[in-house]
């Protein structure tokens, strides 16, 4: 079995990790910015707990088959420190973030060849360091393809879904389409279903209007009626429903506004696509954070 780093054991990255410990026999380290003993993960499919071996300074890794990166996406700045000490000459590394700039945030540090990016599902919640909530099964969508193949075999017989699609592109802008206008959460501080209200309903369409036709510049294919299933879905939320950007201002945190909006607005740029929505959201949003984190 391959020898795996796990960058970062937050929300995702710890019930990843959780998995990986307690299902197969890879050797698995963990390399987290704050210490954890024991990682516990309470599963739609049962508790999973181990003790995995966690390292906390980059100069202690040793070369690995398989390095996970599963921070935020505004953290890589500080996941590069880790590359060197993990990398052999054919280490692959896979990116399991939001947004759409997996390949393009390695792109200095990693050949292209070596990167698998994965767009993951999975609503998931740190209630302390190594303590997380898992609310409904993992689905990872990556794009058709060797590297994506040897990365689905870490994961076998699993109840994780994993889908290799020929289009990655299409999807990884149409969970886009869902972060974009996730926006409206964050600036109103309320959750999902706020879009009931018609206001907050068309700021969210125009938020993703936008994110549409630059992705379709960026060479995806987005049917105009994804706004309108957007907006429905998260109208259909249950009370309380918490996207994570609204999660991340409620506790303080930075939030990955770059990653959901700002992106939309420097690729609009190289398009000559305007992007007021967007515009306007990351520079509330930037507001808000700086606000929060220094109060
Ligand atoms: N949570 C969800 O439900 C969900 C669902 C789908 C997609 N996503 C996406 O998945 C990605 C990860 O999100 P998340 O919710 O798992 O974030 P998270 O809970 O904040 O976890 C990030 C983890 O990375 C660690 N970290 C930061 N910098 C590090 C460094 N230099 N070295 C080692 N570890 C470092 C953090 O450490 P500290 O403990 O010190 O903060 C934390 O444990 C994001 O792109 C997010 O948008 C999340």
């Amino acid at each position: 079995m391959p020898d795996i780093a796990l960058i970062g054991p937050g929300a995702i990255g710890g019930t990843l990790a959780a998995w990986l410990a307690t299902h197969s026999d890879n050797e698995l380290s963990i390399c987290a910015r704050t210490p954890l003993d024991t990682l516990v993960v309470d599963s739609p499919f049962g508790v999973m707990e181990s003790r995995p071996n966690v390292i906390t300074d980059p100069s202690r890794a040793v070369p690995v088959d398989w390095v996970l990166i599963a921070t935020k996406a505004y953290q890589m700045e500080s996941v590069a420190k880790w590359i060197p000490s993990l990398s052999h000459s054919d280490t692959m590394f896979a990116v399991i973030q939001n947004g759409v700039e997996h390949l393009a945030n390695l792109k200095s540090i990693v050949p292209k060849a070596q990167v698998v990016p994965v767009i993951i599902d999975c609503p998931a919640e740190r209630l302390a360091p190594g303590r997380i909530l898992q609310r409904a099964p993992i689905k990872m969508t990556i794009p058709k393809g060797a590297a994506s193949e040897r990365f689905a075999s870490l994961f076998p017989n699993s109840n994780i879904t994993i889908l290799q699609t020929d289009d990655w592109t299409t999807e990884a802008w149409k969970k886009l389409c869902i972060n974009s206008g996730g926006a409206i959460s964050a600036l109103l501080n309320e959750p999902a279903n706020v879009v009931r209200q018609s206001n907050a309903a068309d700021v969210m369409r125009g938020l993703i209007r936008e994110c549409i036709v630059v992705a379709r510049a960026e060479g995806a294919v987005i049917a105009d009626s994804v706004v309108e299933e957007v907006v429905a879905g998260q109208a259909a939320a249950p009370d309380g429903a918490m996207n994570s950007i609204h999660a991340d201002l409620v506790e303080k945190r930075p939030m990955e506004w770059d990653a959901r909006n700002g992106v939309i607005v420097r690729l609009g740029k190289k398009h000559g696509v305007p992007t007021p929505y967007n515009e306007m959201a990351v520079s509330l949003l930037r507001a808000l954070e700086a606000r929060n984190t220094n109060p």
